[in-house]
């Protein structure tokens, strides 16, 4: 096929990482640790269900109102209202003035390419930067949703085993304007080290002077200090201090619903009106119809009934 107007570097470390898997599967050593994909497993390596998630789905399953009906190309309403909360914080003024808004995708992985596909198409964002190393599938997503350009900051600094911040502040000052950052929220993937409160506005800073694009990946919130407040300490930081962002979250980690693919886009504009803000959801519409219609809807009922109850999410 020509590659005429197309990416010509098409990375595919996720088909490694599934027969890596597979392999592992078929592996029967005793003491084996499959370390390819990060999920719970139970004493004996079973995959485990957290027990209030099984609970609602038996009574879901009891309820008048269960079915399998598409949901709208954005997802269901009530999922859009509360999951946004988790990263901004229940009272968030920028959800209450209509400058911030979520809207469901299909897990993580495409809440980062609808997002990355409306920068991409609607708005000439061609450079995306990824933390060397990162997630492998970070670059994939982009490439596919449209930029040409991928580059990465330093972040791991073998010796100091820890953050390479000087590197990691370097390479953002180099980058060119408008360069989207993926920046990985907290419990960083692959490296596990997430940057400390003042490095935040050290990087907050450095976005602002040099006109980059913030694109936080909310992979793990509640994981890194066990604290759903806590680890979204710099989305909040960024927000109140006007940025214009991406927040891609999912719950295939903190609640273990890998294959249900229950993720949300965070998006926060900055002043605009109420009318631009229904622009960019038709946009958002627009890319979600071509790619995947709408997403699913069994997750996302057991994520509404969890932020629902006061109990279950104190459970959650
Ligand atoms: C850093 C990071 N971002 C995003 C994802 C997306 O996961 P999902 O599509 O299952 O939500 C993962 C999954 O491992 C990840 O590690």
């Amino acid at each position: 096929m020509s590659s005429s107007g197309m990416c010509s570097y098409i990375p595919n470390p996720v088909l490694v990482s599934i027969s890596a898997s597979e392999a592992s599967d078929k592996d029967d050593t005793e003491d084996k640790i499959d370390a390819v994909f990060g999920v719970y497993r139970d004493e004996i390596g079973k995959p485990w269900v957290m027990p209030f998630v099984l609970e609602l789905e038996k009574k879901l399953l009891q309820s008048d109102d269960f079915n399998h009906e598409y949901v709208t190309y954005l997802g269901l309403q009530s999922f859009n209202d509360l999951v946004p909360r988790l990263v901004f914080g229940e009272k968030s003024p920028h959800l209450q003035n209509g400058k911030a808004f979520g809207v469901q995708t299909v897990s993580g992985t495409s809440a980062l390419r609808v997002g990355a596909e409306l920068l991409a198409r609607y708005y000439n964002y061609t450079t995306f930067y990824i933390s060397d190393p990162t997630w492998d599938n970070h670059e994939l997503t982009f490439l596919y949703a449209g930029f040409s350009t991928s580059r990465k900051y330093r972040y791991w600094d073998p010796v100091k085993r820890g953050v390479d911040f000087e590197g990691l502040i370097e390479d953002l000052r180099e980058a060119p304007e408008n360069s989207v950052i993926v920046l990985q929220l907290c419990a960083h993937n692959p490296t596990g080290c997430d940057l400390t409160k003042k490095q935040w506005t050290e990087v907050a800073d450095v976005m602002q002077e040099r006109k980059l694009f913030t694109f936080f990946d909310a992979a793990y919130q509640g994981l890194a200090s066990g604290n759903l407040e806590e680890d979204a300490w710099a989305v909040r930081y960024f927000a109140d201090r006007g940025f214009e962002m991406l927040i891609a979250q999912t719950f295939s980690k903190n609640m273990g619903l890998y294959g249900d693919r229950t993720g949300c886009l965070s998006v926060v504009l900055k002043e605009k009106s109420r009318e631009e803000t229904e622009v960019v959801k038709v946009k958002l519409e627009a890319i979600t119809q071509a790619l995947y219609l709408c997403p699913s809807k069994h997750g996302a009922e057991i994520v509404i009934r969890t932020l629902q109850d006061p109990q279950l999410t104190k459970q959650w």
